[in-house]
């Protein structure tokens, strides 16, 4: 598994101001699980906090629900799989993990309906629930964004930094 620029995570995981709103989710041992479980070539740990920082920045420079965003953020892809899974059930998985996440997610912490809704619907359109919520399109956005960065960076592609304009596109055009 590709250590995805761990300064990056350790950097983000300075903010305080973030910290604090998701702390006990990062300290859940269940969650903690996360760590080991490969997801496009970084770990999903990983990849759930990018997805969460960056929309939960958005968010606030929006004055939307930052709270609600970071911690659904951080939970959108809190499901345990095996990293030996075959094709067939990768595939699967695509259209079912949202579900297995929001399952998991209530068996570990209490959640609002904003916060269900996010988790719920950040595959849409290819799962079909909708996004209800402005926060859920954020994280649902960003999901896509990092999900093909990490793709792209997997297969030593990044030098096209094309998710990077577009984050940083999104972020300027809501600033
Ligand atoms: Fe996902
Ligand atoms: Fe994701």
């Amino acid at each position: 598994m590709n250590e995805d620029n761990p300064s990056l995570i350790s950097e983000l995981l300075t903010d305080e101001n973030y910290i604090v709103l998701v702390e006990d989710i990062l300290k859940n041992e269940e969650f903690k699980k996360l760590k080991t479980i490969e997801h496009h070539g970084t770990s999903r740990l990983n990849h759930s906090i990018k997805v969460s920082y960056y929309s939960h920045k958005i968010c606030k420079i929006l004055g939307l629900d930052h709270i609600s965003t970071a911690r659904a953020g951080l939970l959108h892809d809190f499901f345990l799989s095996d990293n030996e899974r075959s094709k067939t059930e990768r595939i699967i998985s695509i259209f079912t993990h949202p579900k297995k996440a929001l399952k998991k997610s209530l068996e570990q912490f209490d959640l609002n309906d904003k916060e269900k809704n996010i988790i719920e619907s950040h595959m849409f359109p290819i799962n079909i629930i909708l996004p209800e919520y402005i926060e859920s399109w954020i994280v649902s956005t960003v999901d896509k964004i990092i999900g093909l960065y990490e793709f792209l960076e997997k297969y030593s592609l990044k030098q096209l930094h094309v998710p990077n304009i577009y984050l940083l596109l999104l972020i300027k055009i809501f600033s």
